[in-house]
């Protein structure tokens, strides 16, 4: 007899957005650490690993329409856009609609769409600093990152590094703001993934000078900083703005899967 799949289907949870939507407005960004149960991540990893193995994945591409290339000192990951008849990446699209809904509701974003697409980051593979929306489109407005692997090592490399920039500088804790199931505890730093070393940011005294110049070598030296590392651990999502947020992939020593997604206007 065959399976009936949709049987197989895990049921995405009814997420509550409104405390992630208020935590995006207080502070640009916001990581749910357990945003999606085992049996969903498991399910939408398995999907992407038999995409993979059809082939249905290609190299990732920097630049947009026409003038894409590829470049693998920039990024190395292989990917599969999300289609609305995959059984799980479907239900994945599905779920984001209702985080769209409360976007759009609360804060007159004109998101029209959600794109997103399965990633593969082959051991050793990075995408270095970069920011999601392209130099000439406005399009991207919400970035949201959603991780696929098994319990991860600390030592495992692969995290995403986020950078600071200029209108975070009052964050002095430099910690995500985090959203536990309906509570938001923006100053608790939780379950956020540091570097073993913890060196947050340590250039800024040894890189300061005097006078104007001083100053803006300072305000770029905030804007390189680095604020915190995530661990790409199964369920969790990294949610941010796509305008100005800088953020990294650091190569990794196992293989990595996650879903990059952005919602969208429609302006050009
Ligand atoms: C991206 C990206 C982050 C990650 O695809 O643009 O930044 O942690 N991904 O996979
Ligand atoms: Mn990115």
């Amino acid at each position: 007899m065959i399976p009936d799949s949709s049987l197989l289907l895990p049921a995405f949870p009814a997420t509550d957005w409104q405390p992630v939507v208020d935590a995006l407005v207080a502070h640009r960004e916001v990581v749910l650490h357990d945003a999606l149960p085992p049996p969903c991540w498991q399910a939408l990893r398995d999907e992407a690993a038999q995409l993979q193995a059809g082939a249905a994945f290609s190299a990732g591409r920097i630049g947009r329409a026409a003038q894409t290339q590829r470049e693998e000192a920039v990024r190395g990951d292989a990917l599969c856009w999300l289609e609305p008849h995959l059984p799980v990446g479907g239900a994945y699209l599905a779920w984001m609609e209702g985080l769209r809904g409360v976007l759009n509701r609360e804060l007159f974003l004109g998101l029209t769409e959600f794109e997103a697409h399965y990633a593969h980051y082959p051991i050793g593979s990075f995408y270095k600093r970069h920011v999601d929306r392209h130099r000439d489109s406005s399009a991207r407005v919400v970035s949201v990152v959603c991780y696929l692997n098994e319990a991860w090592p600390a030592d495992a490399g692969g995290e995403l590094v986020m950078y600071g920039d200029g209108r975070m500088q009052d964050e002095s804790d430099g910690a995500a703001p985090d959203v536990h199931g309906a509570s938001v505890n923006a100053h608790d730093p939780g379950r956020r993934d540091e570097s073993e070393d913890g060196a947050l940011g340590d250039e800024c005294g040894v890189r300061t000078e005097r006078g104007d110049a001083g100053e803006r070598r300072r305000t770029e030296v905030a804007r390189e900083r680095e604020r915190y590392r995530l661990r790409p651990e199964g369920g969790r999502l990294a949610i941010f703005m796509s305008e100005d947020m800088p953020h990294e992939v650091l190569p990794a020593t196992r293989e990595r899967w996650s879903i990059a997604g952005w919602f969208r206007t429609r302006t050009a």
